[in-house]
Order: C-alpha cells, then sequence, then structure tokens
C-alpha cells in the first residue's frame, strides 16, 4: 500500500489506519497512568537496566535525579507528539548524539527498551496488556529509530 511512515505517526494524511490513532491514545493514556502512580516508573525502570546490566551503571552519573526527570519529560515530549513526529526529530537527533558521546551504542537500545517495557509491565500490573506491550515496542522502536537515524549521519529532519 504504499505506507513509508510509521503507523503509529500517521499524521492525518494517511487513511485506513484508524488503529494507529486507537494505539497513541492508548499510549498517552498509559504513561499519564504510569507517572500517576506511587511506584516511580522511571526510578524501577534504572532499578532493572543496572540489575540486568551493571556494566552500565559506569556511563551514569552517581545521582540519577536528573537523568529521571529528563528520561520523564523526554518520554512525556515524544508520547504528546506521536501525531506529529516530524518535530520531534531535532530534538532526538540532540538526544541521539548526546548519547554517542556518552559512550551509548546502538545494541544498547534494544537492552534499555526491554528495561523500560519490564518496568511499565511491573508497574501497571493488570492494566498491561500484549496490546499494550505492542503499543509501547512500536512507540520505543520509533523513537530510538530517530536519536540512532541522527548519530548514522542520515537526515533526521524528515
Ligand atoms: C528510549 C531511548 C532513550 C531515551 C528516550 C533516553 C533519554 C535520555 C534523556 C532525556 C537523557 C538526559 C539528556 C540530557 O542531559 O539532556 C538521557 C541521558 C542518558 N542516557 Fe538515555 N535515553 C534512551 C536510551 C538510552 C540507552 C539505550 C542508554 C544506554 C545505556 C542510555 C544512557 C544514557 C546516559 C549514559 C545518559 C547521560 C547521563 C548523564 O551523564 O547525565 N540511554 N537519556
Amino acid at each position: 500500500m504504499g505506507v513509508t511512515r510509521h503507523p503509529l505517526f500517521d499524521d492525518g494524511h494517511l487513511s485506513g489506519v484508524p488503529a494507529d490513532r486507537a494505539a497513541i491514545r492508548r499510549v498517552r493514556a498509559s504513561l499519564a497512568w504510569l507517572l500517576a502512580q506511587k511506584t516511580d516508573v522511571i526510578g524501577l525502570f534504572y532499578a532493572v537496566l543496572f540489575v540486568r546490566h551493571p556494566e552500565l551503571r559506569g556511563m551514569f552519573p552517581g545521582d540519577l535525579g536528573d537523568v529521571k526527570c529528563r528520561m520523564r519529560a523526554a518520554l512525556a515530549l515524544c508520547v504528546a507528539r506521536l501525531h506529529a513526529p516530524e518535530t520531534l526529530a531535532e530534538e532526538l537527533g540532540r538526544l541521539g548524539r548526546l548519547h554517542v558521546a556518552r559512550g551509548v551504542r546502538p545494541e544498547h537500545y534494544p537492552v534499555a527498551c526491554d528495561c523500560l517495557i519490564e518496568a511499565m509491565h511491573r508497574t501497571s500490573g493488570s492494566e498491561w496488556s500484549a496490546e499494550l506491550e505492542h503499543d509501547w515496542r512500536e512507540t520505543l522502536r520509533v523513537i530510538c529509530d530517530a536519536m540512532l537515524r541522527a548519530c548514522n549521519g542520515e537526515d533526521s529532519t524528515r
């Protein structure tokens, strides 16, 4: 069908993909719900990451407070703009290049995504579903692709 953009990022000019708008709504509702819980999902994410991959801890500052805040804000921004991804290209490009400077390699991204999904799953309890996991995996894949694309010297503004 000649669709060249990620379906989650349907901007309204493509037709026949109503499920994608629903997916965006689900991801937005999920993040709002997660961030309103007592359990700090982002704190849990880093805890899971460092238990599973202790070798990555040294990349981060001792005090994770700022990193957690920025990660929270970045996720909120990306999810808010899922319908208009072109507005994220510059910010995700900057973020991707910053990660390269910190020693983050492409193979770290799927590792971090798995840990974030696990933290979300554990925080969500019975609110979690296979559909939501799929929605989140697609969302994170698109975010990571945009971060990595900028590092590969590809045009991140398209
Ligand atoms: C979904 C993908 C990711 C997102 C949205 C994300 C988000 C962020 C944000 C917003 C910051 C703060 C940037 C700033 O200071 O302006 C950050 C910092 C950082 N992230 Fe990520 N990140 C992602 C993946 C990863 C991965 C895969 C790693 C590898 C382990 C990683 C390691 C780091 C490190 C080392 C820092 C810098 C900490 C510091 O020195 O302040 N991130 N990340």
